[in-house]
């Protein structure tokens, strides 16, 4: 039995080399290409590499190679049947079963296939060639589109002939044609019709590239027709599994950590064609947690960037419930809020690439951050209205999966919560009271933060890291040294620290001659925790981290300046801010 062509090639479409080898060797980025210790040999050296790009991994010291099927099937002893179904399952894909109703389908699927191609083939064509589109022509290049975007995405016109239509009624049988969702039958003529006649043709593909669907534009806008109509949901379109441009956007997973989400062909299309290639659109429908796990094979960050009026935040917000139950550690979901009256297809027109990244940069929301905000903003400064907002986010974070993000999201919602109402929160201590503050050590808790600068902060988390790895030091010692400290306090702290370390192996924190509410400050607030209890033994991380900390506390007075000035480019807007927030910025790179 042969699995059919296009079901393998979804399987490595969907999953990465990197991903399927990551789940049994520890793999280390290096330039395009990711090294690791030989599954197949014992070895100190790593000499096997996985390549995302090719799709293959080799190992240099047995010669072995081969795609994600062969390594399973080596690594885990599987026969190929049997690396197909686990790896079907790791994509999110249903099992082939070779019955009778998967080869119907897969003899429907081919038809499916040749009459999409043949369609959007046919109306590109027109587009570029024949007169009839000259009005679809001059409505695309007066917004901005040139025949490289509309190459690039096969965009069409459907001109009002009917030879098409009857070509294909004589190849293929009715319901084959009927499955396509490219036809419906009207009842009043008692014939086919096309469902996109005299619209502007964005073809949708699937993951491998294939076009399965369309989605149709009038060229002027008209109160009784739709703007847009896209295809009707078939055997092969499911509309919460699809994403427009997907096929295109995950080949830049390799060098992108960052996949733009928005809702609109001309989204993509506007981000495109300004050289931003890494996004997708849910094309206006409530994104799904299916495209949220799909997006997280490819990316590490989903930036969510809808339209900045009052549907686009009201969709953000869907979107934001819908999603946050996906959260996994490691990924990101951030929400971009535009300026009113922008979609990120005008903004990026309007403002180019740069200005683009930068915005996003410096004003995309993480999504726990996002739903606090809303709720907290329709509600009141009453018990009963706070009591609900509490409600409201308890629900929202106990629908997340995974144990640790749902944990630390809640810890999150309600550390804000008790920052929020020092002098009446005498009910949070209730849910808390196990392992928590009492409501004095609460109040104090919140005093304190509220004296505590960003800066402090950051300091205390890199004498956390020194205090609980005090075994990094030795090898770090010069740039620990060089570190020069904002707090009097602080300082005192990393000199008894550094002397510690240099009459002993390792610091101990009960040797340490200082102030233990000092120390017991650092381990309160040092916001690096989370993730320090995460990454407890993964000393490369932690490293990592840490040197990360000594940059930023290095950069600090630039910090600041930045800081202001981002502030009030977000407010303004204005070019000459963001010139000047970015000569600053560079200089923070070369730092
Ligand atoms: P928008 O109205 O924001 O579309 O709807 P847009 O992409 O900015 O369109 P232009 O710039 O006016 O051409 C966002 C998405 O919602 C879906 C489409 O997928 C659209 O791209 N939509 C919108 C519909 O399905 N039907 C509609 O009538 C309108
Ligand atoms: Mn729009």
């Amino acid at each position: 039995m042969k699995y059919p062509k296009e079901y393998l090639g979804e399987i490595k479409a969907r999953l990465k080399v990197s991903t399927v080898v990551s789940k049994t060797v520890s793999l280390k980025k290096r330039g395009k290409e990711y090294v690791g210790l030989s599954p197949f040999k014992t070895e100190k050296t790593p000499s096997f590499t996985v390549n995302d790009e090719k799709e293959f991994y080799h190992c240099f010291s047995t010669a072995e190679h081969g795609n994600i099927f062969d390594f399973v099937m080596k690594t885990q002893n599987l026969k190929f049947g049997e690396a197909v179904k686990s790896l079907a399952n790791l994509a999110g894909m249903r099992p082939y079963t070779f019955s009778k109703e998967d080869e119907i389908r897969e003899k429907k699927w081919n038809i499916y296939k040749v009459i999409f191609n043949k369609y959007v083939d046919h109306y590109h064509n027109e587009l570029l060639k024949n007169s009839n589109s000259n009005e679809a022509k001059d409505y695309l290049k007066k917004r901005g589109l040139t025949k490289e975007e509309v190459k690039k995405f096969k965009i069409g016109f459907e001109t009002n002939d009917f030879n098409f239509q009857e070509n294909i009624f004589k190849q293929y049988n009715e319901n084959d044609i009927k499955d396509t969702g490219l036809f419906y039958f009207d009842e009043n003529k008692k014939r086919y019709v096309s469902r996109f006649r005299e619209r502007v043709i964005f073809p949708i593909k699937n993951i491998s590239g294939d076009p399965i669907a369309v989605g149709g534009r009038i060229l002027k806008e008209n109160k009784f027709l739709p703007k847009y109509i896209n295809s009707p949901e078939t055997p092969f379109f499911k509309k919460g599994s699809n994403l427009f441009n997907l096929d295109f956007a995950r080949k830049f997973s390799n060098n992108q950590n960052i996949i733009y989400l928005v809702e609109g062909y001309m989204d993509v299309i506007g981000l495109s064609k300004n050289k931003i290639d890494n996004v997708v659109a849910n094309l206006g429908t409530s994104l799904t947690s299916r495209q949220i796990l799909t997006l997280n094979q490819f990316f590490d960050e989903i930036v969510i960037c809808f339209d900045g009026d009052e549907s686009g935040y009201k969709a953000a917000l869907r979107a934001a419930e819908n999603s946050i139950i996906e959260l996994k550690p490691e990924k990101k979901i951030s929400f971009l809020f535009l300026p009113d009256k922008h979609d990120p297809d005008s903004f990026v027109n309007e403002k180019g690439k740069e200005f683009f990244l930068e915005f996003s940069n410096s004003n995309s929301v993480s999504i726990h951050k996002f739903i606090f905000n809303h709720y907290f903003k329709i509600t009141d400064d009453n018990p009963s209205s706070r009591a609900i907002f509490e409600k409201r986010l308890r629900s929202i974070s106990s629908t997340i999966k995974d144990e640790f993000i749902r944990k630390y999201v809640l810890e999150y919602f309600l550390e804000k919560i008790s920052e929020l109402t020092p002098n009446t929160n005498f009910k949070y201590k209730k849910y808390n009271s196990k392992n928590t503050k009492s409501l004095k050590s609460t109040q104090n808790y919140y005093n304190e933060t509220k004296s505590l600068k960003a800066i402090d902060i950051k300091e205390f988390s890199f004498l956390y890291i020194l205090l609980k790895k005090p075994e990094l030091i030795k090898d770090n010692f010069q740039l620990i040294e060089n570190v020069k400290l904002f707090s009097n306090e602080n300082k005192l702290l990393l000199n008894e620290i550094l002397s510690q370390s240099n009459n002993f192996e390792i610091t101990d924190i009960e040797n340490i001659n200082i102030d233990k509410n000092l120390i017991e400050r650092v381990l309160k607030y040092a916001s690096i925790k989370h993730i320090m209890i995460k990454n407890f033994n993964n000393d490369e991380k932690i490293l990592e981290i840490l040197s990360e900390l000594i940059r930023d506390l290095k950069n600090y007075e630039l910090e600041i300046r930045i800081g202001e000035l981002e502030s009030k480019f977000s407010k303004d807007l204005s070019e000459v801010t963001f010139n000047e927030l970015k000569e600053l910025k560079k200089l923070q790179k070369t730092n």
